[in-house]
């Protein structure tokens, strides 16, 4: 019992995947209520209207969201770029806009991760066109040596090194949304032969 339970226990999928927990759930949540205060520190009094980059910043806006103080709205906007499942290839197209008008809001955009920058990039040429008061970005997760677009964050959860992350929200094909931590994703041995000769 004790040995079958270990063995189903393993982080590896019947995908052949396997994930190392990087950040655990405890600590995102700490950071979560750091960045709602810092947040809130920096508009005291003002609402604020978050906007949340489906799917993969679901549970990072519905945290934060809960931990500001005071006025709170929000919206989705889904995005997709084009690309191969670990990579995205710098076009993107809006796949769902706002429900809401931004003019006049003070807008934070909330993304699960900053990678290339280009899927921001693209967002906050369409965003800034709306005249929205104030737009800042809060992003979980930052993987700096990887920008290609000039964009940057103003609210940053953890800065990580450049590997395949899941969980939290972020997902390799549609999986491992759900895992409560962010862990890297290594993919099988077969799947590792595809990639490579790509
Ligand atoms: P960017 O346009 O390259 O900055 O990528 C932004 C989007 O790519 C993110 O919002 C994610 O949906 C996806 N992405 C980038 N890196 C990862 C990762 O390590 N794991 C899962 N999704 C990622
Ligand atoms: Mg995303």
């Amino acid at each position: 019992m004790g040995t079958a339970r270990k063995r189903s226990a393993s982080r590896r999928s019947k995908h052949g995947e396997s994930v190392k927990i990087l950040l655990s759930g405890a600590r995102i949540q700490k950071k979560i209520r750091e960045l709602a205060n810092e947040i809130r520190c920096d508009f005291p009094g003002e609402p604020l209207h978050l906007v949340g980059v489906l799917k993969g910043a679901v549970f990072f806006l519905s945290d934060l969201a809960r931990q500001i103080p005071g006025e709170i709205s929000f919206d989705f906007i889904a995005v997709s770029s084009y690309g191969k499942e670990t990579e995205s290839s710098g076009q993107v197209k809006l796949t769902r806009d706002l429900d809401a008008n931004i003019e006049g809001k003070t807008v934070i955009v909330v993304e699960d991760i900053l990678d290339t920058g280009l899927t921001l990039q693209y967002l906050l040429r369409v965003f800034e066109q709306r005249r929205p008061k104030r737009l800042r970005v809060a992003v979980l997760l930052d993987k700096e040596e990887r920008r290609i677009a000039p964009v940057r964050a103003d609210y940053v959860g953890f800065k990580i090194p450049n590997a395949f992350v899941v969980g939290f929200g972020l997902d390799y094909a549609e999986r491992y949304r759900n895992l409560p931590y962010v862990g890297t994703l290594s993919l099988g041995a077969g799947k590792k032969e595809e990639r490579a000769q790509e």
